[in-house]
C-alpha cells in the first residue's frame, strides 16, 4: 500500500510494463469472474459499462494513437455478491469492413493512416465512426458514443450492436452527439440554482459540434425515457475543439481551447486531423456559458490559455459561477514521437485540477490550482453533479511532480484540502474511477469507488473495488480477470441494472 508520504520516485514504472497494457485484445468473453480477493459489497448491485479501443492494429498495421482503436465495450454486472463479465466490439461500419479486409479502410482523427503512404490517403476526408469513448445507458437504451458522429444502440445483455441511433428522430445521419453526456440528478432539495431552474426529475444533457471557421453548438435534454425535452443551437466565433462541457441547473459551460486547425497536411494525406491542432499560447481559453433555458443570449469569459479535455463539475454558488478542470499548459500531443508507445511523459505536459470562478456580472475569472499531481479522469458523487460538491475522485500519476502514467486514485476533499491517495506503483496502471454511492446514504463519500486496472506482473486487468471513505486502505475487493483489457476511456455505472448471464 502506497500513501500520500511515499517518497518520490521517477521510476515508479517500467516504459515496458506500461506499453503491455496496449496489446489489441481480440477475443470476446463471457464469464462468471470466479477469481475474487476480498468481498464485494453485498448492496453493491448493477452494471459497470466501460468503454474504449480493444484494437490497437488492423491486420498487420498499429494504430497511430489509441484513440484511433475500434471500440470496445465491457460490463461487469454486480449482483449478490457475484460479478459477471463481458466485452464486445462495437459492429460499426468501419470495423465490420476492415476486419473482412485484414487492413486499415479509413484514416484515424488521431494520424492512423491506409497503407501506401499519402498518395492513398490525400483527400480521403471520410470519418469513420469508431464508437470508442463513452457507453451509457439512459431511456432504456445503451449507447457506445463518439463525439463526432451519432451513437451506436448495443443489447444491454449481450453488448450486441442493434446500429446507428438517431434518438427517436432527433439526430440527422452523421450528426455529431459527444461521448460526454451529463446527468443532471434534478432533485428539489438540491436546487442551489441562481433561480431555482432545475428539473425536478433526472436529465441527460448532451450537445454535439459541428466546426470549422465558425462553429455551431447544439444541445439536448433528455427526460429519463430518453424523451427530447429540450434542444437549442448556438454559433460561435472559431475553430472550436470540444471533448467534453460542464452543467449546473442553470447553464451549461463550454472552454474553447485557444488552438487553430490548419487543414493541408490533413488534405494532402500526410497527418490525421487531430495531428493539425496547433495550440496558441498567446490566445484565452475562452468560457461559453450558455443559459439551459435556451431563451437567454450566451455570455463569454476570457481565461488563462490552458487546454482541457475533461471537466469535474461545476457549481453556483453566492451569485458565481465555480468550473473545476483538468487542464494542460498545451496541447498534450505526442511531441513528435514517431509512435503512442515511444512517447516519452517528461515532454508532455500533465494535466493538473484547477478552479475557475467566474463572475458573469463583471465577467471576469480568477483561477487557482487544487491538485498539482498528473490527473485525468475526475468523478464525483453523481448527486452533486452541477451541484456544490466536497469530494472529488481521480486518477493521478505515482509521482508528485511531472508526468507519468495513472497509477493511482486519489480522493482529494475540497473543504479542507486533504487528500487520500492509493498507489498501485509499480506495475499497476490505473484507468477512470466511477464512484458509485451506498444504497440508501446519506454523507457524499459514502459508497464505492470503481476502477478497472491493469496488472502489469499478470498482464491481466482486475476490477478494483475501494470503499471510498478509506482509499489509503487499498481495495476491499480485487476481481481478477483471466486476460487483460486494454487501457479504456470512460463509462457508467448503472445502478440496478444487473445483467443475468
Ligand atoms: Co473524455
Amino acid at each position: 500500500m502506497q500513501t500520500l508520504s511515499s517518497p518520490d520516485s521517477s521510476t515508479s514504472f517500467d516504459m515496458d510494463d506500461w506499453r503491455s497494457g496496449y496489446r489489441s485484445q481480440p477475443n470476446e468473453y463471457a464469464y462468471e469472474i470466479s477469481d475474487i480477493e476480498g468481498t464485494i459489497p453485498a448492496d453493491l448491485e448493477g452494471t459497470l459499462f466501460r468503454n474504449g479501443p480493444g484494437l490497437l492494429d488492423i491486420g498487420d498495421q498499429s494504430v497511430h494513437h489509441p484513440f484511433d482503436g475500434d471500440g470496445m465495450i465491457t460490463s461487469i454486472s454486480i449482483s449478490q455478491g457475484k460479478a459477471h463479465f463481458r466485452n464486445r466490439f462495437v459492429r460499426t461500419e468501419g470495423y465490420v469492413k476492415e476486419q473482412a479486409a485484414g487492413k486499415p479502410l479509413y484514416r484515424g482523427v488521431f494520424g492512423t493512416q491506409k497503407p501506401g503512404g499519402p498518395l492513398a490517403n490525400a483527400f480521403d476526408l471520410r470519418l469513420k465512426n469508431i464508437a470508442n469513448t463513452n457507453v451509457i445507458y439512459w431511456g432504456g437504451k445503451l449507447l457506445a458514443l463518439w463525439e463526432a458522429a451519432e451513437p451506436h444502440q448495443l443489447d444491454p445483455n449481450t453488448l450486441e450492436t442493434l446500429g446507428l441511433d438517431y434518438l427517436n428522430g432527433v439526430l440527422k445521419p452523421g450528426e455529431a452527439f459527444s461521448a460526454h453526456p451529463r446527468i443532471d440528478p434534478g432533485r428539489d432539495r438540491d436546487r442551489t440554482g441562481v433561480s431555482g431552474r432545475a428539473a425536478d426529475q433526472p436529465r441527460l444533457i448532451n450537445f454535439g459540434v459541428k466546426t470549422g471557421l465558425s462553429s455551431t453548438i447544439t444541445l439536448y435534454e433528455f427526460d429519463l425515457k430518453g424523451r427530447l425535452a429540450n434542444t437549442h443551437r448556438h454559433n460561435i466565433p472559431g475553430f472550436a475543439f470540444l471533448h467534453d462541457f460542464a452543467i449546473t441547473p442553470n447553464y451549461c459551460i463550454f472552454f474553447q481551447n485557444p488552438v487553430s486547425f490548419n487543414p493541408l497536411p490533413y488534405l494532402v494525406g500526410t497527418k490525421g486531423a487531430a495531428e493539425c491542432i496547433q495550440f496558441n499560447a498567446k490566445q484565452p481559453t475562452r468560457a461559453i456559458i450558455i443559459p439551459r433555458d435556451g431563451t437567454r443570449s450566451i455570455q463569454t469569459i476570457d481565461l488563462q490559455p490552458c487546454f482541457v479535455f475533461h471537466h469535474a463539475n461545476a457549481f453556483e454558488t453566492d451569485g458565481k459561477l465555480y468550473l473545476d478542470s483538468v487542464c494542460y499548459q498545451e496541447f498534450p500531443d505526442l511531441k513528435g514521437a514517431d509512435n503512442y508507445l515511444e512517447a516519452d511523459f517528461s515532454q508532455i505536459p500533465e494535466g493538473q485540477l484547477w478552479r475557475f470562478e467566474l463572475d458573469l456580472e463583471k465577467r471576469t475569472s480568477q483561477a487557482s490550482c487544487l491538485i498539482e499531481r498528473g490527473c485525468e479522469f475526475p468523478d464525483l458523487n453523481p448527486n452533486h453533479v452541477g451541484r456544490p460538491y466536497r469530494y472529488l475522485y481521480i486518477g493521478v500519476a505515482h509521482q508528485t511532480q511531472g508526468n507519468g502514467p495513472l497509477q493511482a486514485v486519489l480522493k482529494h476533499d475540497l473543504a479542507t484540502g486533504q487528500e487520500e491517495l492509493w498507489s498501485y506503483a509499480p506495475r499497476g496502471f490505473a484507468g477512470e474511477p466511477i464512484f458509485v454511492p451506498k444504497p440508501g446514504s446519506t454523507a457524499e463519500d459514502e459508497g464505492w469507488v470503481l476502477g478497472l486496472f491493469y496488472n502489469a506482473a499478470s498482464q491481466c486487468s482486475e476490477l478494483l473495488i475501494l470503499d471510498a471513505q478509506h482509499i489509503a486502505q487499498g481495495p476491499i475487493a480485487t476481481l481478477k480477470l483471466p486476460h487483460h483489457v486494454p487501457y479504456g476511456l470512460h463509462g457508467n455505472f448503472t445502478q440496478g441494472l444487473v445483467i443475468t448471464p
